[in-house]
């Protein structure tokens, strides 16, 4: 089932999500819906405040991203994931810009500086516990999704000049002022 995504300008987005555990009410269906609703948008990664639920949980698909440097430390490829109550520890490497964008905040895109190679602990849709390393495309998926659920966003990175510029476009998609071909809600509609 494909879910309305939140739009820039909800409270849910700047809310840290909780940890959750395994009685978690439909936690498969709920993970089957975030990839559905992901996909139908053509994101390669969304995070559970995006689909209106303040909880700790993200899914990624970095596997259609074109880089060689990608993935898991060692491998060639991207990863298709879930990242349940992941905890970030590590963050290394050399800084990069990457033009990012994200589901909430349509039409919206900007360079976004984070170091390359990030080490991180989660738990996956059966509860089984990992500990990776990633670096590349998929590593900065992974950070821009965290942000999501400690309750920041990708424009959060950028100049404070930069920010006051683009005010008036984030306004206009709180207010469902935007052209795009996936459900949406929008706070201020
Ligand atoms: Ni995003």
């Amino acid at each position: 089932m494909i879910l309305p995504i939140v739009a820039y300008g909800d409270a849910i987005l700047r809310k840290r999500g909780e940890n959750i555990d395994k009685k978690y009410p439909e936690l498969q269906k709920l993970i089957d819906d975030m990839f559905e609703t992901m996909e139908n948008a053509r994101g390669v990664g969304l995070a559970a405040p995006q689909i209106n639920k303040s909880i700790r949980l993200f899914v990624v698909d970095s596997t259609r991203m074109s880089d060689d440097d990608e993935g898991e430390v060692g491998s060639p490829d991207g990863i298709r994931e879930v990242f349940l109550n992941p905890k970030l520890f590590d963050e290394t490497g050399k800084e990069w810009a990457y033009e990012e964008g994200c589901l909430s905040i349509p039409g919206v895109r900007e360079n976004v500086t984070r170091l390359d190679t990030i080490s991180i602990q989660y738990y996956d849709r059966n509860f089984d516990f990992h500990e990776k390393t990633f670096d590349g495309l998929t590593a900065r998926v992974i950070q821009h999704e965290y942000d999501h659920i400690e309750g920041k966003l990708f424009i959060d990175h950028l100049k404070p000049l930069k920010r006051t510029l683009l005010k008036g476009k984030l306004d206009n998609i709180s207010k469902g002022k935007v052209s795009v071909d996936y459900k949406m809600r929008f706070p201020k509609k």
